[in-house]
């Protein structure tokens, strides 16, 4: 009797203890940590292709279009007592360093785009607070097939309709290759200084 019952604990235990995704690598093999610093590469260098940084003024996200890492990155999951950054869980991103430049704030957010005519990845955004009002300012980091991508499909919320999309790029009239929410997505690999 007592192992019968023993028996169903234990089995009640292992239906509700879902297991954790599995956490984000850098291209060191090492788990990204909530905090620390990496920049965002293509997982093949083409020179064409670089890191992120914002565009003056108008907080747009864009690419490096040369083989430059940009400004670093800091990723911050929604329980900000988690060290490692997860899959397919909400985090918010920001550039660690944004002295020098003239934007709203250094938090990414998803933002309409009159001019491109779709959904943008600007700076403007606020870190934490998750729930119906940040919706905007929370990513999910997915694998891609030689890499990772960035996806806008918010859980902060849980009555919320939310729209589900990858973050791409497109080449806007200023020429700068912006971050959007687009069906093609950007595969990128996160590198660390250490
Ligand atoms: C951004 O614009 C400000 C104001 O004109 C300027 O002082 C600063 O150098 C610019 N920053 C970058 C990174 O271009």
């Amino acid at each position: 009797m007592k192992t019968i019952i023993l028996l169903s604990l234990a089995l009640v235990f292992a239906a509700n203890a879902a297991p954790a995704p599995a956490p984000v690598l850098d291209v060191h093999g090492k788990y990204l940590r909530t905090g620390a610093i990496y920049y965002i590469m293509p997982v093949f260098s083409d020179y064409e292709h670089g890191g992120l940084f914002p565009v003056n003024y108008t907080s747009a996200v864009a690419q490096r279009r040369d083989y430059h890492q940009g400004l670093p990155l800091i990723f911050s999951p929604v329980n900000p007592k988690k060290g490692v950054i997860r899959l397919s869980t909400d985090v918010n991103v920001k550039f660690s360093d944004t002295t020098g430049w003239d934007i709203e704030s250094n938090v990414w957010k998803v933002k309409y785009d009159k001019a491109l005519k779709q959904y943008a990845v600007m700076v403007g955004g606020v870190e934490g607070n998750p729930g119906p009002e940040t919706l905007d300012n929370w990513f999910k980091i997915e694998k891609t097939n030689n890499g990772y991508k960035f996806v806008f499909c918010p859980s902060v919320c849980s009555y919320c309709k939310v729209m589900c999309k990858d973050v791409g790029t497109v080449i806007d009239k200023g020429g700068w290759r912006r971050l959007v929410l687009s069906g093609d997505p950007m595969s990128f690999v996160f590198w660390s200084t250490y």
